[in-house]
């Protein structure tokens, strides 16, 4: 058995599933024990509501924790955001532009204040009026050459981040600090802001059996050997990836 480098999405995927959960940890804890394998979560949760989940459902210490999208990556438990990665985030990132275009467009509704973060600016926005709305914002933010990227995920949730930033750029910066190959590697996740995870290279990926439609449209769209369509809900469907793929 080889190290394999393991990043999941929390909500949905990697929880969701209580029995399955306790199946998945205590296979995953025991190979990273034994052989160096490592976890990572990256999830759309500020540190904040992270740390509610954690707590919550008593998830295992990862090895990196990737926040708020991407933006955010915290290693061995440390309480600061890693530094090169936020200085990678901060060229070209100006949030009271991208805000003061924004506060004109009345559907985007700001989420709570904790999900407002350094790197991540967030809105609720409707599914009926989103077909409209983003193309909208998407123009007015390319007449100011804002550096952004639009992130729409499971009907509700819209993140503006920097464009050099997303989960899946999280997750292949720790890949290749960690030097862990693509086929080493796997990844997790059920919605929208998991599908860089699946796009940004050949990291072998899992989509777990109860994806939301915009994942499942663009697996459909981009299909993949490296990537896994699950049956089983949540951690169910992670075990059944990683016996797919042969990691467990
Ligand atoms: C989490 C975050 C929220 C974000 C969403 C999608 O729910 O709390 O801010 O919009 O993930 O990324
Ligand atoms: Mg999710």
């Amino acid at each position: 058995m080889k190290p394999f480098l393991f990043v999941t999405d929390l909500d949905h995927t990697f929880v969701g599933n209580d029995s399955a959960l306790v199946q998945l940890t205590q296979m995953l804890t025991e190979h990273r024990r034994e052989y160096g394998t490592k976890i990572v979560y990256a999830t759309g949760r500020s540190p904040v509501l992270y740390k509610e989940l954690q707590e919550e459902k008593n998830l295992v210490e990862p090895d990196g924790l990737v926040v708020s999208v991407g933006t955010e990556i915290y290693l061995d438990g440390s309480g600061t955001p890693d530094a090169a990665w936020s200085e990678i985030l901060s060229v070209g990132w100006n949030r009271e532009l991208v805000l003061s275009i924004t506060e004109k467009i009345t559907e985007l509704v700001p989420q709570p204040d904790s999900e407002q973060r350094p790197f991540k600016i967030s809105f609720f926005l409707q599914q009926e009026v989103s077909a409209n709305v983003i193309p909208l914002l998407e123009s007015e933010l390319e007449k100011y050459e804002v550096n952004v990227k639009l992130i729409y995920s499971s009907g509700i949730d819209l993140d503006i981040v920097p464009r050099s930033s997303d989960k899946g750029q999280a997750m292949q910066f720790l890949r290749r600090k960690w030097k862990f190959a693509a086929e080493q590697t796997v990844v997790c996740g059920d919605s929208g802001n998991d599908i860089a995870l699946f796009a940004v290279g050949n990291e072998r990926g899992i989509i777990v059996g109860n994806a939301r439609p915009e994942l499942l449209e663009w697996h459909s769209d981009y299909p993949a050997d490296h990537r896994y369509l699950a049956q089983d809900t949540c951690a169910g469907g992670i075990l059944e990836g990683l016996q797919y793929f042969g990691f467990l």
